[in-house]
């Protein structure tokens, strides 16, 4: 077989090019014996073109034609003629090849899923042949538009003045917040390398050498429990800056969007995006990380309802939690059987209880209505905007949890009644600020960080760090874009003593903390410049721009959420003699 290479590809040839012979290579997509004529979908990663075989012309290519099946890759030469009946969907749809040679370059077996884009098969078998799947135009484009990101980061940070710098994949165990993905030394039996959480560490270090502004778009690695955002390996564009403040960063990546959306999206977002502080973020969206796409705010009535005759209410306020609604406007209709299961929705994330109120025919129907006088009923309908035709989910719980179960019903209402939906196509950016330093950890029984430990307090609350922790705020902020957490940074401790007290405060002896993080504490005492940054989640922004929700759809080789390889089979057990050479024993469970 001679192989006859490409003229023009797949998604090239146009009216422009009618009487022109050609060669093409590519998969056969789709093939259709129409008996008088024979048609030919012939696909590579730039897209379709229809040959055409006739019979009465050419039957010795009609017959050969007969070996072909899908996925068969060919060469094909011929005639490019004006189509009979045009495609307007493809590009290359007003014409066609009609073919005068053509081979078999090599055979495909039959695939276990056909090759196109509103695929129904399960995302395990499309895993599995990752390789098929990835053949489909609707992934490839996902990767064309990560491509474009890579392009448009590396040329704003070069023309912004930064330099990348490569940080090491085998580094100390220096826990961040997750688990670490632990590597054995086969040379130095016993220890173990860890893979880098983040490179946050070394981006510190490289401000105190002096390099002034970093950037890299680096590989993570999280052994942590995974979701549809969350991958144990993923990519972050990784920022650090000294001698700067909070402005600098968050101007630096607003503009950073602003070039990214309009050379890969061709749309204008304005800037500078709006900024909520946690406290606002969590009270009037129940998250740290709202849609602002819509409204829907939360609205707390723990004022109006502290007298009333609800003891629900009135115990979990005297005991210092709090009251709150969300209005889902127009939903009265709700069945019994729908709000039973926004009650267990409710549940799931830890409210005891819901309670609703509907306002039909000029009255408020409710199971507990009979529990607050006309004036109390009157002022939650007025806090909460109610009109004829609203229906009010109430949560009464402890300050934290009441807003985050209605910051989740929030979103389930939004997905429900199609609000989503109608907003696909906008974007909603914005900062939140001001997070707390510290969070206590039920099962640890200690202060953990709520970024990382190297994220500085806020100059005026560092007097409270021994006495009040829970009240110190932190120089951290979080970049979300329709409710996704596409980035996360801080201003950094540049200060090695206040970096101790920090260590001490999340239960670290000392000698613990120099055991963990004393190469840190030492360069700290060498002239550490005041320095901040921000870590932006590549994966996610992609999922954004591509407009998924799914994070394996911007990965080439992703894990499945029990963090399986299924394409491969990693994780895999490994040789005895490899085993043997590092020094580890199995422990037969
Ligand atoms: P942080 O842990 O917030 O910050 O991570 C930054 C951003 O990375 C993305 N991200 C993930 N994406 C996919 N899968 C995951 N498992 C995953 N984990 C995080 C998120 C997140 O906002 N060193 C600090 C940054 C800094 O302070 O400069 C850090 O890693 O979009």
């Amino acid at each position: 077989m001679i192989f006859q290479k490409r003229t023009h590809t797949c998604g090239e040839l146009r009216i422009e090019n009618e009487h022109q012979e050609v060669t093409l290579n590519g998969w056969i997509s789709v093939l259709r014996d129409m008996g008088g004529l024979i048609f030919i979908d012939l696909r590579d990663r730039y897209g379709i073109t229809q040959l055409v075989i006739e019979p009465s012309e050419t039957p010795e290519l009609a017959e050969k034609s007969k070996e072909l099946k899908s996925e068969f890759v060919i060469w094909a030469k011929g005639i490019v003629r004006k189509r009979e009946n045009p495609n307007p969907k493809i590009p290359t749809g007003l014409i066609e090849i009609l073919i005068n040679d053509f081979e078999i370059i090599n055979r495909s077996e039959l695939p276990p899923f056909e090759i196109k884009d509103d695929l129904e098969t399960s995302e395990e078998l499309r895993l599995r042949y990752r390789y098929l799947d990835l053949r489909r135009q609707s992934l490839q484009k996902n990767f064309i538009a990560r491509h474009k990101l890579y392009q448009t980061v590396h040329s704003y940070f070069d023309s912004m003045g930064f330099i990348e710098v490569e940080t090491p994949v085998l580094m100390k165990s220096t826990p961040e917040g997750a688990r670490d993905f632990l590597v054995p030394s086969r040379i130095n039996k016993g220890r173990f390398y860890a893979l880098p959480q983040s490179p946050q560490i070394f981006k510190q270090i490289l401000m105190i050498s002096g390099f002034d502004r970093y950037v890299q778009i680096v590989k993570c690695f999280r052994d942590e429990d995974l979701r549809s955002d969350r991958q144990p390996e993923f990519t972050q564009i990784d920022i650090e800056m000294s001698f700067i403040n909070r402005e600098d960063i968050f101007q630096l990546i607003e503009g950073l969007f602003q070039k990214i959306w309009k050379d890969i999206l061709n749309l204008e977002i304005s800037i500078p995006f709006p900024r909520l502080s946690y406290y606002e973020a969590m009270t009037r969206f129940g998250s740290d990380k709202p849609d602002t796409r819509f409204q829907m705010e939360i609205v707390t009535i723990t004022d109006i309802v502290k007298n009333c005759q609800f003891k629900v209410f009135t115990d979990t306020i005297n005991s210092g939690g709090e009251v709150a609604l969300i209005n889902a406007k127009g939903c009265a209709g709700f069945s019994r059987k729908k709000l039973d299961e926004l009650t267990e929705f409710a549940k799931k994330y830890g409210a005891m209880g819901l309670a609703w109120m509907k306002l039909q025919n000029g009255e408020i129907n409710s199971p507990i209505s009979k529990f607050f006088n006309t004036n109390e009923l009157d002022s939650i309908i007025a806090a909460s905007n109610t009109e004829e035709g609203d229906l009010l989910l109430i949560i009464s719980s402890n300050k934290l949890r009441c807003y985050t179960v209605l910051g989740a019903l929030r979103n389930e209402i939004a997905k429900q009644t199609g609000i989503i939906q109608n907003i696909s196509n906008k974007f909603s950016f914005l900062w939140v600020t001001d997070f707390p330093l510290l969070e206590f950890d039920d099962e640890e029984k200690r202060y953990v960080s709520m970024h990382h430990p190297f994220t500085s307090p806020m100059d005026e609350d560092l007097a409270l760090l021994e006495k009040q922790p829970e009240r110190v705020r932190a120089k951290a902020y979080d970049i979300v874009v329709n409710g996704a957490e596409i980035g996360g940074g801080s201003i950094r401790i540049h200060d090695g003593s206040v970096q101790s007290r920090i260590f001490s405060l999340l239960g670290m002896s000392q000698s613990e903390a120099e055991a963990k993080f004393g190469f840190l504490l030492d360069a700290l005492k060498f002239g550490a410049p005041p320095h901040g940054g921000i870590a932006l989640g590549l994966d996610r922004i992609v999922m954004t721009l591509c407009g998924t929700e799914n994070i394996r759809d911007v990965i080439a080789f992703p894990k499945t959420t029990s963090g399986l390889s299924l394409m491969d089979g990693a994780p895999t057990f490994v040789d005895e003699k490899q085993l043997t050479e590092l020094g580890i024993k199995l422990i037969n469970s």
